[in-house]
């Protein structure tokens, strides 16, 4: 039985130049699909409040919300590396109140890693998670939770200020013990820079082609959600959302039509003569 990415493996494929398939899931069907696909790692993000519960921002998202998520992924994905976000202002307090949200995440949820948020400023919190055997994924450039400081989502490293503060973040980050850092949203040269300056693996999205990985939305790669905006930096690989839609409003035309159920869908009484073995099961067939 194939055994999740463990971290020392996912920090060797940098070395070995195998790129890093990183795909976003919140549930179930997500996650199982994700890994019968293939994918390296499963982030649980709070991209979660976006995507599924339709907040404006990732910063109504609670740890509840998060554990309950990852659960849900962890029985999909059981064979997969699954990342979980440390949602807004659960790291923010101190190192032993990070290891209390953290520790929740890894034994309530079954995530075996999280990521966090910030710079060179969570170095105390990352080597108090990694000491306590909580492997930490950190997140650079663009920052959702900061949104409202930032002033919006904005392409980050486009000065060399911004260039020098991100690669300086980046050896800070490597520095405190991460395993990996996220790229969001950062110029293709300078996640570059960012790439080669570190040991750890950089996972982009819209960073470029110079990052070891790449991480992308489930619901972005497969237009699964009718409010998805067009991204530059994705490239969809299906229109779900379209099939979707479709298929339902086929669904609703036929109740309208009564041309659903049919003969076919219906259940008879035992007394009658006519009816086949097994034809009272749920699923047909009487094989299940
Ligand atoms: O929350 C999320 O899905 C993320 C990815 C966009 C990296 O942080």
């Amino acid at each position: 039985m194939k055994k999740p990415l463990s971290i020392p493996k996912f920090k060797a494929m940098k070395t070995q130049s195998a790129p890093i398939a990183v795909l976003t899931a919140y549930d179930y069907p997500s996650a199982r699909l994700a890994e019968e696909a293939g994918v390296d790692v499963i982030l649980v993000g709070d991209s979660l409040g976006n995507v599924v519960l339709g907040y404006d921002t990732t910063l109504p998202v609670t740890l509840d919300d998060m554990i309950y998520h990852t659960r849900a992924v962890v029985r999909g994905a059981p064979h997969t590396l699954v990342v979980t976000d440390m949602p807004f202002a659960t790291y923010r307090l101190g190192p032993e109140s990070t290891l209390r949200h953290a520790a929740r995440i890894m034994r309530e949820g079954g995530a075996h890693a999280v990521k966090m948020e910030g710079g060179a400023d969570l170095a105390e919190e990352i080597r108090r998670l990694t000491a306590s055997g909580i492997p930490v994924l950190g997140h650079l450039g663009l920052t959702p939770q900061s949104v409202h400081q930032i002033g919006g989502y904005r392409v980050q490293g486009k000065t060399k200020e911004e260039a020098d503060r991100l690669i300086a973040d980046a050896k800070a980050l490597e520095e405190a013990g991460v395993f990996g850092i996220v790229l969001e949203l950062v110029v293709e040269p300078v996640a570059a820079a960012v790439t080669e300056a570190v040991s750890v693996p950089t996972i982009g999205i819209g960073a470029g082609r110079g990052c070891d990985g790449q991480v992308i939305v489930f619901h972005d790669l497969l237009k699964y959600g009718s409010d998805i905006r067009d991204k530059r930096f994705v490239q969809p690989y299906a229109d779900l959302g379209a099939t979707i839609r479709d298929a339902i409003a086929r669904y609703v035309g036929d109740v309208k039509e009564r041309s659903f159920p049919q003969e076919k869908h219906v259940f008879t009484m035992q007394s009658q003569p006519e009816q086949p073995s097994g034809s009272d099961s749920l699923y047909g067939g009487g094989s299940r």
